[in-house]
């Protein structure tokens, strides 16, 4: 059965950006959210996206029209319940996550496939919540993700193969590389980023250089787009932090241990570029100034 009918739960940052993606890719798309006020919010920023698109000639207005027709807002889970993928992007909490699946679980048909967008959370834990583990898959998205080429597509002991086919088409089908992991935690793509930003907090705590110093190294040393610390306010430093602490909960490994000053910014609320303050102060967000400790 191929996939015709996507619902994504969540319209924050990650949920609006894989909504428009497969809206953009020709899928009619439910999306739910606990409020109104959110389903606003996530499909501003989706219009602001397809209107500075359209603006610069990268799609016609007519396809601006007909991807922001595909989408639809809902707070009614059961709206997802015709849907023949339901991708969740809502809280990385584990317990509110086996809740939602659950409860999808008992409203949508059986060859419905569920996949969660979880960057670190064992796909495994979540799909027991389920009646079918066998039709369960990770697919993990990169922000932005209208932009980022790729997804993860994450396949458990119990995820049946061709299920999993079907996710990797999907994947290919919304215009991404699709590239396979494990239900191991962190999956590729963190296993290797998340200890490269710790070190290069770590490199920083060490008195090796400085923020820009070390973001510039990257830069034009590596040709990275974003140095480390722009990286780190990008992605969040709570989201960092988090991941880490569920990576070493795993691995017992020092490389996916915090280092002190990330868990101390975090506890001051130096979240990031959403929070005005991280490794730089957005003050002027278009001036960026690195913070002295
Ligand atoms: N939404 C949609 N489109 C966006 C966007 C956004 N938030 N931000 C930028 N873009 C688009 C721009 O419109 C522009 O499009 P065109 O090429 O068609 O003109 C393009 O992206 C490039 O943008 P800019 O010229 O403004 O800036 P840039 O060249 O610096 O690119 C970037 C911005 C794409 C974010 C780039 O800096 C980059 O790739 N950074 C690294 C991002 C990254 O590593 N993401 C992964 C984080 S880890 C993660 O998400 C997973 C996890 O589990 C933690």
């Amino acid at each position: 059965m191929a996939i015709q009918k996507v619902g994504v739960v969540g319209c924050g940052l990650m949920g609006s950006g894989i909504a428009q993606t497969c809206a953009a890719a020709g899928f009619p798309t439910v999306v739910r959210e606990v409020s109104q006020e959110l389903i606003d919010k996530g499909f501003k920023g989706i219009e602001k996206n397809l209107a500075r698109l359209a603006e610069k000639g990268t799609i016609t207005a007519a396809a601006q029209e007909e991807i922001r027709g595909r989408l639809k807002g809902t707070t009614k889970l059961d709206d997802l319940k015709d849907c023949d993928l339901v991708i969740e992007a809502i809280i990385e909490q584990l317990p509110a996550k086996r809740e939602l699946f659950s409860a999808l679980d008992g409203l949508c048909p059986a060859a419905t496939i569920f996949a969660s967008n979880t960057s670190s959370l064992t796909i495994t834990e979540i799909a027991t919540a389920t009646k079918r583990p066998q039709r369960f898959v990770g697919l993990h998205f990169f922000n932005p993700v209208p932009v980022m080429k790729l997804v993860e597509v994450v396949r458990t002991i119990a995820t049946d193969p061709g299920v999993y086919e079907e996710a990797v088409a999907f994947g290919a089908k919304l215009g991404k590389t699709p590239v396979r992991a494990h239900d191991s935690t962190g999956f590729i793509v963190n296993r290797l980023l998340v200890p490269y930003l710790l070190d290069a907090i770590r490199a920083l705590e060490e008195g090796v250089g400085s923020i820009v110093d070390i973001d510039n190294s990257m830069k034009l040393g590596c040709g990275y787009p974003m140095g480390p610390f722009t990286l780190l306010d990008f992605v969040g430093l709570d989201t960092t932090y988090y991941i880490s602490q569920i990576m070493f909960d795993e691995f017992k490994e020092r490389r996916f241990a915090s280092p002190p000053l990330l868990k101390r910014m975090v506890l001051a609320g130096w979240n990031g570029r959403k929070a005005g303050r991280g490794f730089y102060d957005y003050s002027d967000p278009a001036n960026p100034k690195p913070m002295k400790f």
